[in-house]
């Protein structure tokens, strides 16, 4: 795998992620999460320009302010591996109800999309879509 910037690009015969995907790999990370504290695991699919998907989970410490969102740590992710624009963004938490990225996540994210979907998805059930512009 190359880590070149825009070396894998989706080509207009691909086929794009769809929200369903992106939906069932924040659903399928969400386990790796480290949530001893909160109690509240989180998983978030990010998929870049590139159509790569970076996965991240919310990962706690003892100390509770160490503790990263699952959000931003795919932001942080992808950040690293050279992305700078996103298409779309899953977030999955183990609730009944689907729950939005906290404030500071969609502060991250604006520093590099305008707008984005984010498809919110509870324990089970059909996921939301919801728009980083509305959210901020
Ligand atoms: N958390 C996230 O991972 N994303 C959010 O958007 C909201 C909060 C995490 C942080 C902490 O580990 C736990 O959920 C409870 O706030």
């Amino acid at each position: 795998m190359s880590a070149v910037p825009g070396a894998h690009r989706l080509t207009p015969e691909a086929p794009s992620v769809t929200p369903e995907t992106l939906v069932g790999e924040a659903r399928r990370v969400l386990a790796n999460a480290h949530a001893p504290y909160s109690r509240f695991p989180v998983g978030a699919a990010l998929l870049a320009e590139s159509g790569r998907v970076y996965l991240a989970v919310n990962v706690e410490n003892a100390s509770y302010g160490l503790s990263l969102c699952a959000e931003r740590s795919a932001v942080f992710a992808a950040v690293a591996a050279g992305e700078r624009r996103f298409q779309a963004l899953a977030v999955v938490t183990d609730t009944a109800e689907p729950t939005p990225p906290c404030g500071a996540c969609r502060q991250v994210l604006r520093e590099f999309v305008n707008d984005l979907p984010i498809y919110l998805a509870a324990r089970t059930g059909e996921a939301v879509t919801r728009r980083l512009s509305d959210l901020l």
